[in-house]
């Protein structure tokens, strides 16, 4: 129910990582349930039509913020930008693939990677936690991946990202649910978004739609520490963790990353 929604976790949401694919399908996800929302994301184009198309469309504030996830000062001005703001709801939906070989992949972007996939969640969840437990209710949901659930070659420092954010939104759960702030972790395998089409022409498997993976979340947040949306990739993630040693699963994993990435 959308009211029961707007209690619990609005009146506004924090989309981090929000001007296109499954960052754009949460904003989508939650102006329809009826947050307002601070659309956050470095491109102010994509974010300004989104805000002007959702504000009208249901009535609530789609608000842009152009801001690097990856900025030194992070935690300050997430603190300015929310000073005023009930912010009910955390989404880090932002991430850095950095496809490629790790011996070629420069130590720079490499590090950008941990940036934006693990410093921004633990930052943005420290600052936007501590209100939420005061108040003894709000959300927070951390994009993990399918991709974390064993290294794999080529995507090795993201898998462990993913890993990372697994993990945290696991103790998170915990910790902060007996503070009244339910924490999930969206374990998504391949999903159709833009940053996926533009890396995966090889790729041959089942592919998610972004609003299917973002309603799977959304329903599940307040009811465990993780979902992974869609059947298959229950399926997949059954098998490569109950079945396969962690060598055998990062062998296999290895093998379909080198089809789809190598050149
Ligand atoms: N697509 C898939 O197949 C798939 C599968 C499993 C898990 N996931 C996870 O789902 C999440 C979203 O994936 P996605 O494919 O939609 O897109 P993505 O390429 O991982 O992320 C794109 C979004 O993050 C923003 N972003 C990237 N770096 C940023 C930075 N330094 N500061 C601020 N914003 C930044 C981008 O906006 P700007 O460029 O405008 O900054 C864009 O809005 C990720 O965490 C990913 O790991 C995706």
């Amino acid at each position: 129910m959308p009211g029961a929604f707007v209690e619990r976790y609005g009146p506004w949401a924090l989309v981090a990582g929000a001007s296109e694919g499954l960052g754009e399908a949460f904003v989508r996800g939650l102006a329809a349930r009826g947050l307002h929302v601070l659309a956050l994301a470095r491109r102010e184009a994509p974010l300004v039509a989104l805000a002007n198309e959702l504000s009208a469309k249901h009535g609530v504030e789609v608000r842009p913020v152009v801001q690097d996830l990856a900025a030194p000062d992070l935690g300050q001005r997430v603190e300015a930008i929310t000073a005023e703001l009930e912010v009910g709801l955390l989404v880090h939906n932002a991430a850095f693939a950095n496809i490629g070989r790790f011996l070629e992949r420069p130590l720079e972007s490499l590090l950008m990677t941990l940036d934006v996939g693990c410093r921004a969640p633990v930052l943005l969840s420290r600052v936007l936690a501590e209100p939420m437990a005061s108040r003894g209710r709000g959300g927070i949901v951390l994009m993990s991946s399918l991709a974390g659930t064993q290294g794999s070659a080529y995507l090795a420092t993201y898998a462990a990202t993913k890993a990372f954010n697994l993990v945290l939104a696991e103790g998170l759960w915990d910790e902060l649910g007996e503070r009244g702030v339910d924490v999930l972790a969206c374990r998504a395998g391949a999903t159709r978004t833009p940053g996926f089409e533009a890396t995966s022409g090889r790729y041959q498997g089942a592919v998610m739609e972004p609003s299917a993976v973002v309603e799977d979340a959304l329903t599940k947040l307040g009811r465990g520490p993780g979902t992974i949306p869609g059947v298959k990739n229950k399926l997949s993630a059954f098998a490569l963790s109950h079945f396969l040693s962690r060598r055998a699963a990062a062998r296999i994993m290895g093998k379909t990353t080198r089809k789809i990435y190598e050149d």
